[in-house]
């Protein structure tokens, strides 16, 4: 065969593979059989120079024109296939945009924690100050500085978890604080008039626990004092208060109650907010729902802290968030706040 021959042969054989080959290590491998040092196209070239003078010309140019073809065709081929290999890698690399994400659980804050910064919120408008006491407290002013002297009947009306703990005489039990008030107490001994703190905090009982009665719960306790302050400024204060968080349309009843270390002592009503008085389950079909006690603080309270009660007065209450959030909420039962159910806790 003439080499013009082989020529056509090999650049024939060389097309029809080239258009098999479907990834870059085949054409690679075309490219060295042909094209490479030892690539029978290459070899062919070598024998041009062999050739007679009078074929070398001819011969010397089909050579080359087989060589400038392969050589389009693997720029070519590389194109293609790189294309492919890009559009296959894509393929098996697809992400689905649309796949919905996997959801983060949203935390949130707890019902009683939400009621106390809805109270305050509206205290602190008023231009109280909001401060914390202990909760683990002396006997001295949960109950004694509160003008409830040990064997006193009063005492009964909080049923309190004792610790053994006792301070260095041995005379002043610790307890855990059954309701805020001691921190009136604590506030006027560190502080001068005038005066105006509401405690929210955490408190214990001695409870058999049932709907309305759990042993721990949360009180906000309210203090003003000043001069001149009347029980005038204890109905205004409440008043607003009662309408900012239950409704503008609100009234508000007062009767009479007793605490020790106020006087007059006093509950606070709300109208009903459901029946708007008329009588439903929440009233219990009275038409009022009591939400807190209050009155103005006891002038031995004041004397005990060396305010002079003949130039200071001042006014207290007292408020359970727990039974607030049950009225706003309409929960049912309160030891559903601190039984960790997610079920419950997740409605708010
Ligand atoms: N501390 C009282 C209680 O726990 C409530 C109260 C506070 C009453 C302040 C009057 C004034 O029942």
């Amino acid at each position: 065969m003439s080499l013009q021959e082989d020529l056509a042969a090999v650049q024939a054989q060389a097309l029809v593979e080239v258009s098999a080959v479907t990834d870059t290590e085949a054409l690679e491998r075309w490219r060295v059989a042909y094209l490479g040092r030892q690539g029978t196209l290459t070899l062919l070239l070598r024998r041009v120079g062999e050739l007679p003078q009078e074929e070398r010309r001819e011969a010397g140019a089909s050579a080359n024109q087989a060589r400038v073809l392969l050589e389009g065709r693997l720029e070519e081929e590389l194109a293609r296939i790189s294309a492919l290999e890009t559009e296959r890698r894509l393929a098996a690399e697809i992400i689905d945009v649309t796949l919905p994400g996997r959801p983060l659980p949203r935390g949130r804050l707890h019902p009683t924690t939400r009621t106390i910064r809805d109270i305050t919120a509206v205290f602190t408008a008023l231009g109280f100050q909001v401060v914390e006491g202990p909760e683990v407290e002396w006997d001295y002013y949960n109950f004694e500085a509160l003008n409830i002297p040990p064997g006193h009947p009063a005492r009964d009306m909080w049923n309190t978890l004792w610790t053994d703990y006792r301070d260095a005489d041995g005379n002043q039990p610790m307890l855990l604080r059954t309701h805020t008030s001691p921190m009136q107490v604590r506030v006027m001994q560190e502080r001068q008039p005038p005066i105006r703190v509401v405690v929210p905090g955490r408190c214990y009982r001695y409870e058999a626990t049932d709907a309305t009665h759990e042993s721990i719960f949360h009180q906000i306790e309210g203090l003003a004092v000043d001069e001149g302050i009347t029980f005038a400024n204890l109905k205004g204060t409440l008043y607003e208060f009662a309408r900012r968080l239950f409704g503008q349309e609100r009234r508000i009843r007062f009767r009479c109650d007793y605490f020790p270390f106020v006087e007059p002592g006093v509950d606070m009503s709300i109208d009903c907010f459901r029946c708007q008085g008329a009588g439903c389950a929440i009233c219990s079909q009275t038409g009022w729902i009591e939400i807190m006690g209050a009155g103005m603080v006891h002038p031995e309270v004041l004397r005990r802290v060396g305010y002079d009660p003949a130039r200071y007065t001042g006014f207290a209450f007292g408020l359970g968030p727990e039974r607030i959030a049950m009225l706003k909420y309409g929960i049912e039962d309160i030891r559903l706040f601190y039984a960790n159910d997610l079920r419950f806790l997740e409605q708010f």
